[in-house]
């Protein structure tokens, strides 16, 4: 049974207008050029329960570039393709190191530490693209986002995707060691078309709540009863996104949050009450890990004031 939150929408509101009048509000990213256009000013937060109640504060119907937390969802997909052989191509440790880090696929192997640094990401993204055309593979990854928020509309931001093609020369650089190793299997240039485009969908906080339901509820969507994916399966993704879900800001998003969660630089992170609540929150100023400054602080106001953290 779904835990109740009492006056959500009360709590929502307040820890919004509370965010929005901040001065400290981090550093939007710019090394992806596109994304330096976000407003600084914004703040958006969605809370949407297992018996439906949704409580939006400030601009929780914005389209933001959802980035990294697309790799949640890419995660799932491809476990769902190859089930537990997935975990031979990719680990599942926190690395402790930065987002696009490389170092240490050196010393092992090529294989990436967790399916949420890029290096990770990249390899899941290889793994569902094997067959396919880049554009079946990325049509099936924004159809299943479409089909979880039970929305149509998402799209991917292609401007975004094109500034990241014109300067992701780190993700290049991940992508052709790896294969190196073998660990990427198709040609490197349609593996990171695919993986620019999946991190360049533009999804709003109360789209990406909506998408973010069957992690908090044991696999199922709670709105149809629909089983999307086994309840392990479910346990264990949230187990990753505890421990990697914000790079080396791991630790301190777990002490201070105490919930699964994902970031993006983009500025949105997907957190998730299990049993209770799917949560997206949107702010684009990043701290020094790339995480979203006032999305943490904003979470960690709600968990406090709801008593949610899962400790
Ligand atoms: O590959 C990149 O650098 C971006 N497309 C995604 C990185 C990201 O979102 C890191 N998250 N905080």
């Amino acid at each position: 049974m779904a835990r109740s939150l009492p006056d959500l929408q009360a709590v929502v509101s307040e820890i919004a207008a509370e965010m929005k009048a901040r001065p400290d509000r981090g550093k939007v990213a710019d090394y992806i050029p596109d994304l330096a256009r976000a407003d600084a000013s914004a703040f958006g937060m969605a809370v949407i329960t297992g018996d439906g109640e949704v409580a939006l504060g400030g601009d929780a119907e914005t389209p933001f570039s959802i980035q990294s937390i697309s790799k949640v969802f890419t995660l799932t997909l491809a476990l769902g393709m190859a089930g537990d052989r997935l975990w031979n191509r990719v680990g599942r440790e926190p690395s402790g190191s930065a987002f696009n880090s490389i170092v240490q696929l050196e010393s092992e192997r090529g294989i990436p530490r967790n399916p949420f640094i890029n290096a990770g990401a990249i390899a899941v993204t290889d793994l569902i693209l094997s067959g396919h055309q880049p554009r079946e593979a990325l049509g099936e990854i924004l159809r299943f986002m479409q089909f979880l928020a039970d929305d149509g509309s998402i799209k991917i931001d292609k401007a975004v995707a094109a500034s990241e093609k014109r300067t992701g020369f780190r993700n290049v650089a991940l992508a052709n060691y790896m294969k190196s190793f073998g660990i990427i299997e198709n040609p490197v240039e349609n593996t990171l078309g695919v993986y620019f485009h999946h991190c360049a969908i533009a999804m709003s906080c109360r789209q990406l709540a909506m998408a973010g339901r069957f992690l908090a509820h044991s696999g199922i969507n709670p709105a149809t009863g629909h089983r999307v994916i086994q309840a392990q399966r479910a346990r264990r993704i949230n187990a990753v996104m505890l421990t990697c879900g914000h790079y080396d800001g791991s630790g301190e998003f777990a002490y201070r949050v105490g919930l699964p969660g994902k970031s993006g630089v983009g500025g949105g992170i997907l957190a998730v009450i299990p049993g209770t609540a799917s949560i997206a929150v949107w702010s684009p100023g990043l701290d020094d890990s790339g995480n979203s400054h006032l999305g943490r602080i904003a979470l960690e106001a709600l968990t406090r004031r709801l008593g949610a953290s899962i400790f």
